[in-house]
């Protein structure tokens, strides 16, 4: 079975288009890969071009290349899981949004949603790591990371929160990294079937076209 196939299980992936259908989140990356600058430009262009609720755009992104001070504040913060992979990353973004209200906000702004920032956040980052997968790239993103202190090393501003990390590179040689994350390239990846996720006309009533294998 090629790798391929077997990250994009059957059925329903084989049905998507590219780069949707062989995305997947590998764990081993090439610790000796960088990123040119103008690839990183155009991953952060994809967010930057991603819809958001009145265009606010709430999503900042942390520029973490292997050597700079901000990957530096990242990596003791890593969870002991995260920590062997997330490094060998080419490029780590941090993935940032308002979660509380500015308190200098004149009192003509809209108030902030949370809950809508999210939600256009993490659009904004899926828009990311599909570009990076068109580039030939590979993304894994994470949170397990002591958020909190990588907020405070980076000095974001307390009505803002770091939300998540991705990390992106090119997939490196399984030999070189401890046996517990070669493990995690041949985890089989599962999902709740449709009739879990997409209801019809109430709430836990799975829409009627679905089949039992989708
Ligand atoms: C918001 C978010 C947080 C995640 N956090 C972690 C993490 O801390 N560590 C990790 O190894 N994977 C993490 N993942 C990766 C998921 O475990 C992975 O996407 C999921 O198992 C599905 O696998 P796939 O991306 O290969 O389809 C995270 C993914 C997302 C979207």
């Amino acid at each position: 079975m090629s790798d391929e196939i077997f990250h994009a299980p059957m059925p329903g992936a084989e049905e998507l288009a590219e780069p949707l259908r062989s995305r997947w989140s590998p764990s081993v990356f090439d610790a000796d890969h960088r990123l040119p600058t103008d690839q990183i430009a155009t991953l952060l262009h994809a967010a930057q071009w991603a819809p958001s609720s009145g265009n606010l755009q709430p999503w900042r992104y942390f520029v973490c290349e292997r050597g700079s001070a901000a990957h530096g504040v990242l990596v003791p913060h890593l969870s002991r899981g995260n920590s062997g992979w997330v490094p060998r990353a080419s490029l780590v973004l941090l993935a940032a949004t308002q979660f509380d209200e500015d308190p200098g906000r004149s009192p003509d702004d809209k108030p902030n949603d949370p809950a809508i920032n999210l939600y256009c956040l993490g659009q904004a980052t899926a828009h990311l790591t599909l570009q990076a997968h068109a580039m030939g790239l590979w993304a894994h993103q994470f949170q397990a990371f002591d958020k909190e202190a990588v907020a405070e090393g980076l000095e974001v501003p307390p009505y803002w929160r770091v939300v998540a990390g991705i990390a992106i590179g090119v997939r490196g040689d399984p030999t070189e990294v401890p046996e517990r994350d070669q493990e995690r390239e041949h985890r089989v990846r599962a999902r709740k079937g449709l009739a879990e996720i997409a209801y019809g006309d109430h709430w836990g009533v799975p829409w009627p076209g679905i089949t039992t294998q989708m």
